[in-house]
């Protein structure tokens, strides 16, 4: 049975948003249905209409064809006339195809203008049954010929039947662009802030990391505190901090890529992470070469290996194993799998992940995912992906970078 998943309130934004773009497709379907309803019963009575005209142009034109006298001759020829929209087309053995409404140039042979209305007289016939004609023997009353009235939906009609469909789209479409239009506006705005904030951070730990820098010197040279190990330790901390430094730094500017060994920058993040995390928790590096080289921003990169070791060490509590494989793919792609053995992430949520400010821990952020996808992806325009993820088995980050 499916495991209900209790959803922390900072995921509730997630859910809402989800709900809300439900709401507007929900509105929008039931809208167009509506128009396209509401424009299909306008069409049945219009063409209810027509019907009705035709029917009377006929039992005009029966008359007209049966009548001797001419006076009534002009009273019908007043309905035939008034006629002006929906095409009609009828066959005399006299005069042979005839019509009315219908686009046909003036200029063509009698031949070939018949040719033309019997092929459209056929294919009126096959959405409308055509209307027949009587014709009788004015003295005897004795039928000698039927005829035939053809016809089909006035333009007008036809116009109003697409309309609807040729309004929704044109609306469907501005929809979209005015969607691309404010999400990249939106987009724009959150990068400015982002970049912005980091080259900020960057320019204030500056000052005070030189300063400390100076007087590490200072210490250094004091014959107290020399041989007790409190410099060094200082000097691992300040190095820390200009790591950290250079991070926001890089990450507010265009970084320069260069050439690096891959397996390198991962071992010196494993180093790092090692000592500081529970003795518990094993880190093993897989590769088949340790001399691939890709082309990265060093600082960076390592940033985005230690978030997401980070959160496979979050996921796993006190125990378990981080696997790290160096793999080589086709069309000078290498791929770096970082597998935990943690509690995987539920299906719902695998798409939220890299949504700046998605979290699921008491004192995250939500900010680690969304900055490794941005430095992986603008940055080195590789990719960065979940591969795999599993409450059993755990997780698998995929980093897929260029080869140098
Ligand atoms: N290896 C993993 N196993 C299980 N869940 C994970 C894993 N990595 C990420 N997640 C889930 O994705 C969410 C987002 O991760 P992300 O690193 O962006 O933010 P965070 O770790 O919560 O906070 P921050 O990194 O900013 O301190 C996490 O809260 C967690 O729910
Ligand atoms: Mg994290």
């Amino acid at each position: 049975m499916a495991k209900k998943v209790q959803l922390p309130p900072s995921m509730e934004f997630y859910k809402d948003n989800t709900t809300l773009k439900w709401i507007i497709l929900a509105v929008s379907v039931l809208i167009s249905a509506g128009s396209i309803y509401y424009t299909n019963i306008l069409v049945e009575q219009l063409k209810e209409r027509e019907r009705q005209q035709v029917e009377l142009f006929a039992k005009a034109l029966e008359y007209t064809l049966n009548s001797s006298e001419g006076n009534i001759v002009f009273i019908t020829d007043e309905i035939l006339f008034k006629n002006k929209y929906v095409p009609v087309i009828w066959f005399t053995k006299d005069n042979g195809y005839q019509s009315t409404n219908i686009d046909i140039k003036e200029s063509l042979s009698k031949e070939r203008k018949d040719e033309i209305l019997k092929r459209e007289a056929e294919k009126m016939s096959s959405t409308f049954a055509p209307i027949e004609i009587i014709l009788k023997d004015p003295e005897t009353g004795e039928v000698y010929e039927k005829q035939y009235v053809y016809y089909k939906n006035s333009a007008l009609l036809t116009q109003l039947i697409a309309f609807p469909y040729i309004q929704l789209s044109v609306l469907a479409i501005f929809g979209f662009i005015s969607y691309l239009a404010f999400n990249y506006s939106r987009t724009a705005e959150q990068n400015q802030v982002w970049v912005g904030l980091a080259k900020e951070t960057a320019h204030q730990l500056g000052t005070p990391l030189s300063s400390l820098m100076a007087w590490i010197e200072v210490l250094r040279d004091d014959p107290d505190i020399k041989n007790k190990g409190i410099v060094d330790e200082l000097d691992k901390d300040i190095r820390k901090l200009r790591i950290v430094t250079e991070r926001f730094s890089s990450i507010g500017s265009i970084p320069v890529l260069r050439r690096e060994n891959i397996f390198q920058l991962i071992n010196n993040v494993v180093g790092y992470l090692q000592p500081r995390v529970s003795s518990k928790i094993k880190f093993e590096v897989y590769t088949l070469s340790e001399t691939i080289d890709v082309q990265v921003h060093a600082p960076l990169f390592e940033w985005v290996v230690e978030n997401l070791c980070k959160n496979a060490v979050d996921a796993m509590g006190s125990a378990g194993t981080i696997a790290i494989k160096i793999l080589r793919g086709s069309d000078h792609k290498v791929f770096i799998d970082i597998s935990d053995t943690g509690k995987g992430i539920p299906k719902p949520i695998i798409t939220n992940v890299f949504k700046p400010g998605f979290t699921t821990k008491k004192r995250g952020w939500g900010l680690g995912l969304a900055l490794a996808k941005r430095i992986i992806e603008m940055y080195h325009e590789g990719k960065i992906f979940v591969k795999s993820s599993d409450e059993t088995q755990g997780t698998t980050f995929r980093i897929e970078l260029k080869s140098a």
